[in-house]
């Protein structure tokens, strides 16, 4: 089974987590397969939030109603992907570059379903570099902050995300104390938001393996 097979695996597993009401959705490969899934049960739903323009016209393509967060308020459920997970279910995400709205959805949401495939989970976080939106003026100043915190920082060229801004991707960091790090990155003139998903980290972890879903709570 390809890792692919298995992002859909947890996909379909993360519907049963869908009660009806506003749907906050993330961003990604393993995202589409929910997507796709969630047009399924469409008219059970009112509608869904995006956290990306990419996820906006999927389910628009789909004919899922996308909301405005400010009019759906508090959201039950948020189901998104992850780049890794510790066994906190402390995450890094912004793979593909949605870290920022993504964040803010989560925020927004009583319950966040991360699914991914089964290499995700991970016992420390750092080996995929850590993205870090950042105003595009800044951009030299919080790289220079990032080696001084031990990370080696790269810029994501010619990408700009959702919001205007661009991505460093640092490498080479190892994130022990995840609620620390995000603290300390967020808190760098310039940063938008680091990756980092440990204040509000992940409810449920649905990981689909070459044995079946598996499903990891946090601890
Ligand atoms: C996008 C994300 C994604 O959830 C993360 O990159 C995982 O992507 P995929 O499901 O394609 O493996 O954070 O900003």
């Amino acid at each position: 089974m390809n890792a692919d097979e298995m992002k859909k695996m947890a996909a379909e597993a993360a519907l049963t987590y869908v009660k009806g009401g506003i749907v906050g959705v993330g961003t990604g490969s393993t995202v589409n397969h929910f997507i796709d899934y969630l047009a399924t049960i469409k008219n059970k739903i009112e509608g869904a939030v995006s956290s990306s323009e990419v996820s906006t016209e999927r389910m628009k393509g789909h004919g899922i109603p996308v909301l405005d967060l400010n009019a759906a308020g508090e959201l039950d459920v948020y189901v998104d992907g992850a780049d890794e997970s510790d066994h906190n279910l402390s995450l890094i995400k912004g793979g593909g570059g949605a870290l920022t709205r993504e964040k803010i959805v989560a925020g927004a949401s009583k319950e966040f379903i991360c699914i991914a495939d089964g290499s995700k989970l991970v016992d420390v976080l750092g080996k995929f570099p850590l993205p870090v939106e950042v105003i595009p003026m800044a951009r030299s100043h919080v790289a220079r902050q990032l080696v001084k915190i031990g990370g080696t920082p790269v810029w994501r060229e010619d990408f700009i995300t959702d919001n205007g801004n661009v991505i460093l991707d640092v490498h080479n960091l190892e994130i022990t104390k995840p609620i620390e790090m995000e603290q300390q990155i967020n808190n760098i003139a310039g940063v938008v938001t680091t990756g980092i998903f440990a204040l509000r980290g992940a409810d449920v972890l649905i990981l689909g393996t070459e044995e079946g879903v598996k499903t990891v709570l946090p601890g």
